[in-house]
């Protein structure tokens, strides 16, 4: 399904990113680790390696005893102590070899490669297995070469990249498992969301097939009985009409109830209680009389001043008026009450019309939810009101109450704090 193609595809780019960036991290950790420490390592070395260069350049040739095999110390030089034991010396004279110091490499039968070692320089070498870093140099007619092992240098080197190569195996793969459970907490609003929007759509072009299929059909009704006068079919005019209202309706909740979820920005201003209820009475008023059914409006204390958004009240106020005046047959009555509690205004919409089922209770703020009654008896509306009462009032923090009775009545109870943040 495509739907799943696109969280799925998301899910591994997110893995795919994550884990690329923890990898290149990880890898130029490695790298500044691997370089600084085998550079100390063999700086070391080449530091005894040039201090030892520097000690035998400044020893006279003439106290170089070649018959003895000893040009360091009248002692020898097993006994020098200018020789560190790590260090090999050897020193040839005018291409013969005249001194090795005591080693386990190298002898009078196998020698390092000359060739091979530049001169005042570290160079290193190969021989029978071991690696050595050295230098060579002349003094008069000697030249002279230093040798340090290094083999125990490049073993711990090569520990550290096996433990470096590990830790980097062992760190991927933490990385891959975190970032697909990141990724997966990540896209699950989003996917709850789109979710959501698809199933929005869905509904909401359902509910306006039924108006649709209606007006269809009447107009189809009245495409064959043409020469009819208009008056013969006033009713399926009016039918058309009316699904026409309902139409323009539900497309004004819908795009409400989209515009509250897209943009919750409050608009809080200075508002009288007064005012407020003035405001919504008056017009209530009339519509009672009108449909011949009685608005009572219970007041509070005078002049209480409250920090409201004034437009999302009112339109909270009104969705739940509006139903009091639906679902109330004619001689019914609605009361609307204000009252003001401590840190609160309490707005009680209460009505003695048709109730709620305990098992509508739940659903009534669901999108395009209508109880079964409702939709029987033919009742207009769109089933949106309340699910866009749920998100003024999640919006501004508002507490929503129902008490209702089927068959005896309803009544819905906002808690809207008088200061809103
Ligand atoms: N005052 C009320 N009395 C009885 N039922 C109500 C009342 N208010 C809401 N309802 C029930 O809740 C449903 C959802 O209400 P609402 O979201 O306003 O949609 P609509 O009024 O368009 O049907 C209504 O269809 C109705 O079944
Ligand atoms: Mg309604």
């Amino acid at each position: 399904m495509k739907r799943k193609d696109i969280f799925y595809k998301t899910k591994k780019n997110i893995i795919i990113i994550s884990v690329t960036i923890v990898f290149l991290c990880l890898f130029i950790f490695t790298v500044i680790t691997k370089t600084l420490y085998s550079s100390r390592l063999f700086n070391d070395v080449d530091r005894q390696i040039l201090q030892q260069k520097d000690m035998l350049e400044r020893i006279s040739p003439n106290s170089i005893n070649s018959n003895e095999g000893n040009i360091l110390d009248e002692k020898g030089p097993s006994k020098s102590p200018r020789i560190p034991p790590n260090i090999i010396v050897i020193v040839y004279e005018r291409g013969n070899i005249d001194f090795i110091s005591p080693n386990a490499y190298f002898n009078i039968t196998s020698l390092p490669d000359l060739a091979k070692i530049e001169k005042n320089k570290i160079s290193v070498i190969e021989h029978n297995g071991y690696t050595f870093r050295c230098t060579s140099f002349d003094n008069k007619q000697y030249n002279m070469q230093v040798f340090i092992n290094v083999n125990s240098e490049l073993k711990s080197m090569k520990q550290l990249t096996n433990a470096i190569v590990i830790s980097l195996i062992v760190l991927i793969i933490i990385a891959i498992i975190l970032s697909a459970y990141l990724a997966s907490r990540i896209i699950k609003p989003v996917r709850e969301a789109y979710n959501k929007q698809v199933f929005f759509v869905q509904d909401a072009s359902h509910e306006m097939r039924t108006p649709l299929a209606v007006i269809k059909g009447k107009l189809e009704l009245l495409a064959n009985s043409w020469g009819d006068t208009i008056d013969t079919h006033f009713e399926h005019i009016s039918k058309m009409m009316s699904e026409v209202r309902s139409l323009e309706k539900l497309n004004s909740d819908l795009l409400l109830l989209s515009k509250e979820d897209v943009d919750s920005s409050i608009n809080i201003t200075e508002v009288n209680l007064n005012d407020f209820i003035e405001d919504l009475s008056d017009f209530y008023e009339d519509l009672a009389d009108m449909q011949d059914k009685k608005f009572y409006v219970n007041k509070t204390k005078d002049n209480i001043k409250l920090q409201w958004d004034y437009n999302k009240i009112r339109r909270a106020t009104i969705i739940l008026i509006e139903n009091a005046f639906k679902y109330t047959s004619s001689k019914g009555e609605i009361t609307l009450t204000f009252e003001d509690i401590n840190k609160s205004i309490l707005i009680r919409v209460k009505d003695n019309g048709i109730g709620i089922k305990d098992e509508d209770k739940n659903r009534i703020f669901d999108r395009f939810f209508r109880s079964s009654d409702v939709r029987g008896k033919n009742i207009n509306g769109s089933g949106i009101g309340l699910s866009l009462l749920k998100s003024i009032c999640k919006t501004l923090e508002i507490g929503i109450k129902v008490g209702s009775q089927y068959g005896k009545g309803t009544e819905f109870i906002l808690n809207v704090p008088k200061v809103m943040k």
